[in-house]
């Protein structure tokens, strides 16, 4: 990297189990970077400069746009981990885009995910289709940004892109598979898999929808945090040209996978773990009562590959699921 000790990094979502979890390791694996972060609750400002005595904290919401405006333009970098939220990322991109030279080097990642690659109009039945698509993020980037708009993310992703482009700021829009394993956030340490655990452990048994063959791609957490530090770093390398190497906007949305699980595969090892047997097929419609996302994480899978960031040369280190479920303590699947 260039003179680390001038770097500047804005981050939003620090609260939150990814943000949390990313502010963590980069604050251990570069203590010379200057880190600053939108924190919206005082008692959350506090105890996170108890942990992180060197962090700078701006108390402001994501509506509160001239701050976002300010501290973008004041930053060499933005991880924005806090949400759609399409005012704010704009806002974040004329703040980058006032101190540009106005070459599209990488400036920002958005922490996006792969819900737009389902098709909600097609009904929700758990079982793969025998001509389901594997996405990449190199073949399919293009059709990846131009997805119908009423689908999950599709609109933030990109209209983010189209305000990159004529903002000239280079942008990543990263989107993480399902997660895997504990946040080493300090407000938030569990996802989404700690909702299906705790819902199996109140039914007495695991469940899918249909045969529960659709599968989805996951990460774990910690190599997602690799994968935003590894962008930052590249990003911030000296050199003009190492820099470009890096997609941005059209060429900048990242997949970031170490392997699939199918959801019966999911509902075996989790009844194994609890000492359940039995694997209950549930309804959408009970799917939805459990919970109002449950037919979209439970019925639906999208399987991706990182072609991407396997490009730059970044590798997942955590290849295992069941050892992520099964970690000491952890309450997950
Ligand atoms: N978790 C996953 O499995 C997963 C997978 C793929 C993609 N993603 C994406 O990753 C992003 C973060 O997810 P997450 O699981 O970390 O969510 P989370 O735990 O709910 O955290 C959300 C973060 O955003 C902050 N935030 C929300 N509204 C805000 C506002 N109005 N002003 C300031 N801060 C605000 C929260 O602050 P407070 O603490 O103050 O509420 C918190 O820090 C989302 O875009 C999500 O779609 C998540």
């Amino acid at each position: 990297m260039t003179n680390s000790s001038t770097l500047r990094v804005f981050l939003t979502g620090v609260t939150g189990f990814v943000g949390g979890s990313v502010l963590a390791s980069l604050y251990t694996a570069h203590p010379d970077i200057q880190i600053t972060a939108l924190v919206r609750k005082e008692s959350d400002a506090e105890q996170l400069q108890l942990v992180y005595p060197n962090l700078l904290i701006v108390i402001g919401t994501i509506t509160s746009l001239s701050l976002l405006t300010s501290n973008a333009a004041a930053a060499d970098f933005v991880v924005h981990m806090a949400g759609d939220n399409l005012p704010a990322v704009r806002t974040m991109i004329d703040g980058l885009a006032s101190s540009s030279d106005g070459s599209p080097l990488p400036k920002i990642i958005c922490i996006s995910g792969p819900r737009s690659l389902i098709d909600r109009s097609l009904p929700v039945t758990g079982t793969a289709s025998p001509s389901e698509k594997i996405w990449s993020d190199v073949a399919d980037a293009h059709t990846i940004l131009s997805l119908p708009k009423e689908r999950m993310h599709a609109e933030a992703d990109q209209e983010i892109i189209r305000h990159s482009i004529a903002k000239g700021v280079g942008t990543i829009l990263l989107s993480p598979g399902q997660l895997w394993g504990r946040s080493k956030g300090l407000l938030r340490k569990e996802g989404h898999a700690a909702t299906y655990y705790a819902a199996v452990k109140r039914r007495g048994r695991a469940f899918v929808i249909g045969d529960g063959s659709v599968a989805w791609s996951w990460i774990s957490k910690d190599d997602l945090d690799d994968a935003v530090v590894f962008l930052i770093e590249q990003a911030l390398k000296s050199g003009k040209e190492r820099r470009e190497q890096l997609g941005v906007n059209m060429e900048g949305y990242y997949f970031v996978q170490a392997g699939d699980v199918s959801l019966i595969e999911r509902a075996e090892a989790v009844n194994k773990r609890l000492g359940f047997t039995e694997v209950e097929r549930v309804s959408v419609e009970v799917a939805a009562e459990i919970h109002p996302f449950g037919p979209l994480m439970w019925g639906c899978g999208a399987r991706f590959r990182a072609d991407k960031l396997r490009k730059l040369g970044w590798r997942p280190k955590e290849v295992d699921w069941r050892a992520l479920m099964e970690e000491e303590g952890g309450e997950r699947a």
